[in-house]
């Protein structure tokens, strides 16, 4: 019989009693990996910047998240699994957010979508959660505006700032949210807020003092290392490890020494 898999209530009641473990996870081998170890992993819209070489998460379609999301669930049985709603999929209008929502829970068997946004965003998050899809917040810096605040600076480095992270993060607390990611804030403002709000925060970028913590995993596994924000702890290299290998074969190929006879199929007799 298949194991039940946590839901976004399971997540959301953690708080208080243990820290949530997440990770980000896009292909069905490292859901595989990940999927013991986690409570919940996160089809991130990071993707197009991690595995499609994008210089922003602005470029992410729907159908990307979705074909991912399908690869994750594969490889997974016992998280809870999460999709980003990409920018330009749930901006425009509450209902265009159901619409790619209820696309992604319908295509992909996923429990919860993750959208970006503050105060601007809390009737959607209602409109969602009201309508039987569950929410995870993400608020603090968010990536998807990198065209408006102008890049991936970390956020409440004043009065003015703080109180908007604030506001925000009542916002979608107050409307449902089952969790929300806090990104890339001072680290005050996300111990404050983790000890003020309803949901579990999620930090990233943010404080030890969160009710739990995601990172990437290309991230903190040391393969994506194109640059390595303050908040990234590799907890293995795993490019050197890649480039060593994929040497090593080049080297060997060159030299006949790979394929051995022992690789081959040879005729019984
Ligand atoms: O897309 C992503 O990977 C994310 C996490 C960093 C929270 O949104
Ligand atoms: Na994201």
């Amino acid at each position: 019989t298949a194991k039940r898999r946590l839901s976004p209530a399971n997540i959301e009641a953690l708080k208080g009693e243990r820290p949530i473990v997440s990770l980000t996870a896009y292909t069905t081998p490292i859901a595989r990996l990940l999927d013991p170890h986690v409570d919940f992993l996160l089809v991130g819209d990071s993707l197009g910047m991690v595995l499609y070489g994008l210089d922003t998460t602005v470029g992410v379609t729907l159908d990307m998240m979705i074909a991912h999301g399908q690869a994750v669930m594969r490889g997974s049985e016992r998280s809870c699994i999460v999709v980003d709603l990409p920018f330009g999929s749930y901006q425009e209008s509450k209902e265009q957010a159901f619409r790619s929502a209820a696309r992604i829970l319908k295509e992909t068997g996923c429990s919860a979508v993750k959208l970006e946004g503050g105060a601007e965003m809390a009737e959607t998050v209602d409109f969602l959660v009201s309508r039987g899809i569950p929410v995870l917040g993400h608020v603090g810096l968010m990536p998807q505006l990198v065209n408006t605040t102008g890049g991936y600076r970390s956020v409440g480095r004043n009065e003015k700032e703080v109180a908007k992270i604030r506001r925000d993060a009542k916002a979608i607390d107050d409307a449902g949210a089952f969790a929300i990611v806090v990104e890339g804030t001072v680290e005050p403002v996300a111990r404050e807020i983790t000890a003020t709000l309803r949901s579990p925060t999620i930090g990233i970028g943010a404080s030890p003092a969160c009710d739990g913590q995601i990172l990437v995993s290309d991230d903190m596994l040391g393969i994506f290392n194109d640059f390595k924000p303050r908040f990234v702890k590799h907890f293995a290299e795993l490019a050197p490890a890649i480039s060593k290998a994929v040497e090593d074969y080049a080297n060997e190929v060159k030299a006949r020494t790979f394929p051995a006879i022992e690789h081959t199929f040879q005729l019984k007799r």
